[in-house]
């Protein structure tokens, strides 16, 4: 079936992903990715399929209602995939207004585009809202995020996404808008920033840094290869009924600093040197302000009725993820050397 198809957030980590995987599944479809490249984006991400016939990539500001009202008639779009957001729970803490103004304001602009090209008929369109499991909160020691968890953010980030998904409900309630929503837990793999845990901590024993771990190390995530991330994304825009939520999860929990321990053993294999080398980096710092304890996420919804599952076991994810950023010297360097270097500084030095 010929679709077009507008996918956010495509220059950044997740969503350069689902672009390549659609771009190559489904050459029927007219995929636009827009992407307003901010410190995140990076087309870089991106440049094996810029070429391809069924791709278009966009350069533009969903903040901007006008200009996004625009996009949506020119395009007349089936399918709405929004991935676009800031991502970052340290830097919602310091400048928590472009969390606000991108993650709230950004969806509403979108949703009120696809109510305007829709009003003849929803039949056959889909706006799906990419969230994370951090909008329920945090666990104790025991127990897991279910999709009726009741909300409890705690991050300016996380309360901005929990914002966006009542608004998405709010869309389809009031207004019948076909859509989905999908509540992830912690990606990992190629093309991350390297502001996340798993990229930093590579950069830096790399380059014999110090590893930065918030408090103790104890806080757990589950963590998910991100191509079985894409992979879901892929099974819930097409099969996910409408109006339902799915969370999507790794069963794959380890504290921060369990798995920077494990990273370090890898690091010093690959890298030749002694056992025991990159751990001698590790450094605790100050913990992050309101810091969530634990993530977990039961995903037997997706499971059963989508029949989804992770198709990597973590060991052989990340021994593929450090080795495609050992093997990507240069995407790496290119970034660290911009503004990366201050926001590095106001982060870890005064820390
Ligand atoms: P990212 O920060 O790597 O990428 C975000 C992308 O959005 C970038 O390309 C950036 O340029 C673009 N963008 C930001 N503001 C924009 C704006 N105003 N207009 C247009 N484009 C804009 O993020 P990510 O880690 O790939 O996350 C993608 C989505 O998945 C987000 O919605 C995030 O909340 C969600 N999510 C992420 C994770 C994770 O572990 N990274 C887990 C669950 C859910
Ligand atoms: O759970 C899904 C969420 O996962 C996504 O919604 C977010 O977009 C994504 O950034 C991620 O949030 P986290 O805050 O869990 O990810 P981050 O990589 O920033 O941190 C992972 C853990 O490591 C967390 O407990 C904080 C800790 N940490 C992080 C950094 C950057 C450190 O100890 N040191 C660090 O330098």
């Amino acid at each position: 079936m010929k679709k077009t198809i507008l996918i956010t957030g495509g220059a950044g980590f997740i969503g350069s992903h689902v672009l390549r995987l659609f771009v190559h599944k489904y050459p029927n479809y007219k995929i636009v990715n827009l992407d307003a490249l901010t410190y995140a984006g990076n087309l870089e991400n991106v440049a094996d399929i810029e070429k391809a016939p069924n791709y278009e990539f966009v350069k533009g500001d969903i903040r901007d209602a006008s200009f996004i009202d625009q996009l949506f008639e020119t395009y007349k779009f089936d399918g709405v995939l929004h991935l676009a957001a800031e991502s970052h729970v340290d830097r919602s803490i310091s400048d928590p207004m472009s969390f606000i103004t991108t993650n709230i304001i950004g969806t509403v602009n979108l949703l009120n585009a696809a109510r305007k090209i829709w009003t003849e008929s929803f039949e056959n369109k889909l706006f799906y809202h990419i969230s994370t499991d951090e909008v329920y909160g945090s666990l104790g020691d025991t127990g897991f995020f279910v999709e009726t968890t009741s909300y409890d953010p705690k991050s300016p980030y996380s309360a901005s996404k929990a914002s966006s998904d009542h608004l998405v409900r709010a869309y389809s309630h009031t207004y019948g808008l076909p859509i989905v929503l999908t509540n992830c837990s912690n990606n990992y793999g190629p093309n991350q920033f390297p502001e996340k845990l798993i990229p930093l901590a590579i950069n830096n024993m790399k380059n014999n840094k110090p590893i930065p771990i918030y408090g103790k190390g104890e806080n757990i995530r589950d963590w998910l290869y991100v191509v079985d991330h894409a992979r879901a994304i892929d099974l819930v825009f097409h099969q996910g009924v409408n109006g339902e939520t799915y969370n999507i999860g790794g069963h794959n929990e380890w504290t921060n600093i369990d798995l920077i321990r494990k990273m370090c053993e890898i690091m010093d294999r690959k890298l030749d040197r002694d056992a025991g080398s990159c751990a001698s980096l590790i450094t605790y710092v100050k913990d992050r302000a309101g810091h969530d304890l634990r993530y977990a996420i039961d995903s037997t919804k997706i499971k059963d009725e989508l029949g989804w599952l992770p198709s990597l076991q973590f060991e052989e994810g990340i021994e593929k993820t450090i080795d495609w950023y050992l093997a990507n010297e240069e995407w790496m360097n290119r970034i660290v050397s911009g503004d990366y270097e201050n926001y590095y500084k106001q982060q870890y030095v005064k820390r």
